[in-house]
């Protein structure tokens, strides 16, 4: 069975873009591959976190996965702190990454931009992502088109490694969606929908009450046309509702198209504000008895403790590799 690796950061609670971009994948993918989902907390301490927000977050995101469709039997969940590998891992990594490299992500120019104190950690943030693929030998990371970068990235760490100390490494794929790979934000449409955006009202999280969706989704900016048409370039607001509608709605975009002829905005938003509230409400309830739980507890330590058996045979070979440590006699 071929093994898939992919991981969220806590740094707010998860949108629409993280859920179609990112978890609606895990959960189609779960039955064909062996799965390990992780909770990535030393991802998310690369920009400023509150610790008590943090902490609240991490674990929302746990439950999320569940009540978003995670079968725990099937898939291995884990908070990336908790499997020590992944940081010991990581920085091996570093150390055969290039700083110019990493200069050139997009993200870490985005989040760096106009800041006067930037962490390394943000710098140095891909290799350990590549850490987290590559312990556990994934073929295949399902990500939205935001990650593609990082995972080339990867791979060419990968490759590098594989090269210069021995053959260890699996050259991971990329996998993104091929509808919604790139939710955008509803209210700055050619910008990505984001979690820790300071607008809030240019993200739907799975966590928003039925009121706030159709508030946020009456507000989300289209333009003055008033005709329901998918255009990337020249209606990107029209364009990114039509296509979470399409998702979570299940209708193709053209059959949307042919529905809302003549009809303008006012019904199409109200229509679409119904679908996203009837695909999150039982999200929502499945999560509120989970995120409590002494059973979300128990399937976060069996998941680390699993996730820890593969990935320190794998931290082995790299310490191996390169020569950390001493041979045990
Ligand atoms: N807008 C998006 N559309 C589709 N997919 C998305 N993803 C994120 N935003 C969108 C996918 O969600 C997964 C988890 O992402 P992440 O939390 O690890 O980091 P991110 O990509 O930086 O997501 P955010 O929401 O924008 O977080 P912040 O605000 O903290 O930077 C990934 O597979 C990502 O592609």
């Amino acid at each position: 069975m071929k093994t898939i690796f992919s991981g969220i950061q806590p740094s707010g609670v998860i949108t629409l873009g993280n859920y179609i971009g990112a978890i609606k994948q895990f959960v189609e993918l779960q039955h064909e591959y062996d799965c390990y989902f992780c909770v990535v907390d030393q991802h998310a301490i690369t920009v400023p976190q509150d610790r008590l927000e943090l902490r609240k977050n991490i674990r929302t995101l746990a439950a999320l996965y569940i009540a978003a469709g995670l079968d725990h039997d099937k898939a291995t969940l884990f908070i990336q702190s908790e499997v020590p590998a992944h940081a010991q891992a990581g920085w091996m990594l570093q150390c055969i990454a290039y700083i110019g490299e990493l200069e050139r992500m997009t993200q870490f120019k985005d989040k760096s931009s106009g800041k006067d104190a930037v962490s390394a950690g943000l710098l140095t943030y891909p290799p350990l992502m590549a850490a987290d693929i590559l312990l556990y030998g994934a073929n295949l990371v399902p990500v939205g088109e935001d990650q593609k970068q990082h995972l080339e990235l990867t791979r060419d760490l990968a490759e590098r490694f594989n090269n210069r100390f021995n053959d260890i490494f699996t050259i991971p794929e990329v996998r993104i969606p091929k509808i919604g790979a790139r939710v955008m934000s509803l209210q700055e449409p050619t910008k990505k929908m984001s979690k820790s955006d300071e607008n809030q009202r240019s993200f739907i999280t799975l966590l928003d009450e039925p009121k706030q969706i159709e508030k946020k989704i009456k507000s989300a900016v289209t333009d003055s046309e008033g005709i329901v048409k998918f255009d990337r370039e020249n209606k990107p607001g029209v364009s990114n509702l039509l296509s979470i509608y399409s998702i979570l709605g299940n209708k193709t975009v053209e059959e949307l198209e042919v529905k809302y002829e003549g009809k303008g905005y006012g019904e199409f938003k109200t229509d679409l504000a119904e679908v996203v509230v009837n695909a999150l409400t039982p999200i929502q309830d499945r999560f509120k008895n989970l995120v409590e739980s002494k059973e979300l507890d128990d399937i976060l330590d069996a998941g680390a403790e699993k996730a820890a058996f593969k990935a320190n045979k794998m931290l082995k070979k790299m310490e191996t590799a390169m020569g950390l440590g001493r041979k045990k006699r």
